[in-house]
């Protein structure tokens, strides 16, 4: 267990608000490519935990798409990296990394969904076969496959211009592990 002394100030980077500069790109081999937009806020709040919320909208429609909010924390002694996450879309995710200086790499450690599967969410995995299908259904066969194949890694790194770039990937049971986000933003002031 992480002891609650774990110093984050090598994180230090990260904490504020973030917006993308221009539309962030979006893409998978199953997918028609989309534009995005992203703002990120880091907080710590009197722990040695930073908080974080993401919130992602499609560039043209301004609809909210992709919502995600969780804690990182770091592991005392050491450059590793944990980030825990709830996503709108019922994923629930522990991503594990390490800071190398200001870029910080995380990769899927755990993975949970809801195990109820209603109706609209249903209805939207339906359209696609894909990792989402996985989020909402309890069907064994599905949650077999989650353990063996479904990973997100991504990447973000602070720019010698002090911009913040994300770079995500996933790999779903039907895709090897695929870019499906890159994105730039800036600090808002
Ligand atoms: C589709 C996962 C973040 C926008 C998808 C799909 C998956 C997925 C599995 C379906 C792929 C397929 O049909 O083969 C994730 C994960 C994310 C993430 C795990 C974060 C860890 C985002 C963000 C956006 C986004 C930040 C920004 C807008 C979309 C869009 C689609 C999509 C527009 C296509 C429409 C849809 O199926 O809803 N995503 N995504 N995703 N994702 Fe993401």
């Amino acid at each position: 267990s992480i002891p609650p002394e774990v110093p984050v100030s090598s994180l230090d980077w990260l904490l504020g608000n973030w917006e993308s500069v221009e539309p962030g790109k979006g893409s998978y081999p199953s997918l028609k490519d989309f534009r995005y937009t992203e703002d990120l806020h880091f907080a710590q709040m009197g722990q040695p935990i930073i908080n974080f919320m993401f919130n992602a909208s499609d560039a043209e429609t301004k609809k909210m798409l992709h919502r995600e909010c969780g804690f990182i924390r770091m592991q005392t002694g050491t450059n590793r990296v944990a980030f825990i996450i709830a996503q709108n879309s019922g994923l629930v995710e522990v991503e594990e990394g390490e800071l190398v200086g200001k870029k910080l790499s995380l990769h899927t450690q755990a993975l949970a969904r809801p195990s109820f599967a209603k109706e609209p969410h249903v209805k939207e995995v339906c359209l696609a076969f894909s990792i989402h299908s996985i989020y909402f259904s309890s069907c064994s066969l599905v949650s077999l496959i989650i353990k063996k194949n479904p990973q997100v890694s991504r990447v973000f790194q602070l720019q010698p211009d002090g911009k913040l770039e994300q770079t995500l990937s996933m790999s779903t049971d039907k895709q090897p592990m695929t870019q499906h986000l890159h994105i730039t933003y800036s600090r808002l002031a």
